[in-house]
């Protein structure tokens, strides 16, 4: 058997979690509004047309704040379509899916729905075809108390309270060519700049969130974090990453190595905003946005089949990719990411949420099911509060294509305000279990509460609505404590979660 080592000590800490990493994202795009949250004629419809079934899967999965509308959809999004009502709302042709869009569910409907999931909700305006105006009219809409144009329209429009919404995203993946009207670095730095600065002159309490690069393999990445910051840093407080990965050469060993990469992207951009930063001699520190990330690769194929078809349609089965059990772990690699690097890492959403490359999965007329990508994102955000640590781990290494020296268990540990510590550690090994060996003495008396395992013999294994339970969390070993040293065995191809608390 393999063996591990990792050492702990509460005076070694990266910094507080921001609960907001546990983030989720909802697009106009596919079932994930129609058909997925929203579905009027569903048994289990409230009157808002909101399925409580999916309501109940998401509050229990505990997102604490969602960004919505997009995505590439917010590009020809107007803000305006979506408010006042229902049956004045402008159908219109999305430009980003080729999609038609009803607009039935709006700003008021989804804020509504954000408070019945116990989520803040994270709006993202149109910096594609819009500009500064119509960024700065919707901030009013949603957050002025009243007495001015669009604030009163809000309450006549039937909310008399300020929606309040204190993130948004200043558009979306401007730098892609895909995007409805794409952007140089320059001419989006430019507008991201005079956007953020009037929407805070309006509501001075917003933070704002630029675009960084659609993806760390695109060409401009770098330069064009360096040239839109050095247009906007001033009046920013977060920069986006996305990042998706997928499986295409059937090779678990590189896939699950993908973290990696996407940890060193994380270090680069914040170089990049600490770069400029201490170019403009400016003191501020930016924080990272990853509000964008997850696996995403089996539907592809699928969806331009459906387009081609159904050019048009209105919430087709788009981006609707099925989980296998390899997902959550290389899932739980990517949450393992974002905890080692909450000192910068401030927001992150899981794309998406419900249908669309999404952790919860509905039939329309039938159920809600969890994918198995569910499991870790509704672990590390129930158990993964607080201080995040910062581990001395010792490891086994593989190499693999593409990467040298990926270390064989992926973990990290959080201290809670209950003087609680959780461990969460993928063994990435395909073969081996391993014997992990951790020393816990700087917390005094502590005892396992609880092992979490996620493994499947069958890497490819899903769940579905017949079979929601296939792949799923189970009890673990526990392992033996001695003198405050754990040893823990962990199985090959895992995902496991270790509690322990006051003894
Ligand atoms: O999440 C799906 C799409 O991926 C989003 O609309 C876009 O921002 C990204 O390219």
């Amino acid at each position: 058997m393999k063996t591990a080592t990792m050492i702990l000590d509460r005076d070694y800490a990266i910094g507080t979690i921001d609960k907001r990493i546990y983030g989720s994202f909802i697009e106009h795009l596919g079932r994930a509004v129609y058909g997925g949250i929203y579905e009027p004629e569903h048994p289990t419809a409230d009157r808002n047309g909101f399925r409580r079934d999916v309501i109940d899967m998401v509050k229990k999965l505990g997102v604490p704040v969602v960004r919505y509308p997009g995505g590439n959809f917010v590009s020809g999004f107007n803000w305006e379509d979506s408010v006042g009502p229902r049956a004045d709302r402008p159908k219109r042709l999305d430009l980003a899916w080729f999609t038609t869009e009803t607009n039935e569910v709006g700003l008021h409907e989804f804020a509504d729905w954000c408070k019945q999931v116990d989520s803040e909700v994270m709006y993202a305006i149109n910096l594609g075809t819009r500009d500064p105006d119509a960024a700065r009219n919707a901030v009013e809409y949603a957050n002025h108390k009243g007495g001015s144009y669009y604030s009163d329209l809000r309450v006549k429009n039937g909310a008399k309270e300020p929606f309040d919404i204190k993130l948004w995203c200043l558009g979306n993946e401007m730098d892609g060519p895909w995007q409805i009207c794409r952007k140089t670095a320059y001419e989006y730095g430019r507008a991201a700049s005079e956007s953020a600065k009037v929407m805070k002159w309006v509501d001075p309490s917003i933070e704002v969130v630029a675009c960084g690069s659609s993806g760390r393999d695109v060409s401009t990445y770098g330069s064009w974090e360096y040239t839109m910051l050095d247009e906007c840093y001033e009046n920013i407080d977060y920069v986006s990453l996305h990042t998706y990965y997928g499986n295409r050469d059937n090779d678990t060993p590189a896939f699950l190595a993908r973290s990696l990469q996407m940890e060193q992207f994380i270090r680069e951009v914040v170089s990049i905003c600490d770069a400029v930063g201490a170019k403009k001699r400016n003191k501020k520190k930016l924080g990272l946005s990853f509000d964008e990330w997850n696996v995403w690769y089996h539907s592809n194929e699928q969806d331009q089949g459906i387009l081609k078809a159904d050019r048009w349609g209105r919430a087709l089965p788009l981006l609707e990719d099925i989980y296998n059990f390899e997902d959550a772990l290389l899932v739980g690699s990517m949450l393992i990411t974002l905890l080692r690097n909450a000192d910068r890492v401030k927001i992150a959403c899981m794309a998406q949420l419900v249908n669309v490359i999404a952790p919860i999965m509905t039939r329309n007329g039938g159920g809600v099911w969890a994918q198995t990508i569910y499991w870790p994102l509704f672990q590390a955000s129930k158990y993964g509060r607080g201080t995040a640590l910062k581990p001395v781990v010792q490891s086994p290494l593989y190499d693999c294509k593409d990467i040298e020296a990926v270390p064989t268990l992926d973990a990290t540990a959080t201290l809670a305000d209950d003087g609680s510590v959780t461990i969460f550690a993928v063994n990435r090994d395909m073969k081996d279990d391993l014997t992990l060996s951790v020393d816990l003495r700087a917390f005094g008396d502590l005892r396992v509460a609880e092992h979490s395992v996620l493994h499947h013999d069958d890497m490819k294994a899903v769940n579905t609505e017949a079979s929601p339970d296939t792949v799923k969390p189970a009890a673990g070993s526990l392992g033996t404590m001695d003198g405050g040293k754990l040893t823990i065995t962990l199985p090959s191809l895992s995902w496991n979660v270790v509690r322990l608390i006051k003894a």
